[in-house]
């Protein structure tokens, strides 16, 4: 009972290591695509804060089954061996102005998915206000490169304004939420946003 929450975490690592991938993170994305139908086969998909690279693979092998294609971009490289062939890998900010240009040259997409996070502090508010950034900023980018019917996820550190995210993303999307996936760690407070059908633009 004690170790319920290790146990679980101790089980998806484990998982994901037998697997091949690099993190456990990957379940979350398999939920989230299992109840939400996010990406098919062929889609152009961009994936934001994508280093080690779980989501990025299991997009790739899952998702659009190694047709179509992912723009991956992070801070720091894939550790990913081979990076599959559908991937174009960009290793920077996401939002430094070159790298931004480089993803709009790149785009539009199906669907953007990040699970972009800072470095944490300890500092429950410099942390939370600086996923806010990160989730706005791939709310920004969303706004402006997702094709009409696309679909979006968004990590974002509760706390961190995410009513405020909603409520713009309810604008751009017929639908619009909230999930905490079963694989997130029971201490973690992230949440994922989610916008569903990208509405046409004015
Ligand atoms: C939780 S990890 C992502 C894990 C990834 N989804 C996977 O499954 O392997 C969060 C990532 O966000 C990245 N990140 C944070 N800020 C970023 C930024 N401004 N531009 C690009 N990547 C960023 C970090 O470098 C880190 O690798």
């Amino acid at each position: 009972m004690a170790n319920s929450r290790r146990d679980k975490a101790d089980s998806y690592t484990l998982r994901a290591h037998r697997e091949g991938y690099p993190a456990r993170s990957v379940y979350k994305l398999e939920e989230i695509n299992n109840t939400h139908k996010l990406i098919k086969p062929g889609d152009s998909v961009l994936d934001v804060g994508a280093a080690p690279g779980s989501w990025t693979l299991f997009t790739h092998r899952e998702l659009i089954k190694g047709k179509g294609r992912i723009v991956s971009v992070d801070l720091n490289p894939l550790r990913l061996d081979p990076v599959p062939s559908t991937v174009i890998e960009i290793t920077g900010d996401a939002f430094s102005k070159e790298n931004r240009a480089r993803l709009v040259e790149l785009g539009p997409y199906d669907c953007i998915i990040s699970d972009a996070a800072p470095m944490t502090t300890g500092n429950r508010t410099v942390d939370t206000t600086r996923s806010e950034w990160l989730a706005e900023n791939v709310v920004y980018l969303a706004e402006e490169q997702l094709r009409e019917h696309g679909n979006l996820v968004i990590k974002i550190f509760q706390g961190g304004g995410q009513e405020q995210i909603l409520k713009t993303m309810r604008t751009l999307f017929a639908k619009a939420k909230a999930f905490k996936p079963k694989a997130c760690r029971d201490d973690s407070f992230e949440i994922y946003l989610i916008g569903l059908d990208r509405k046409p633009r004015a």
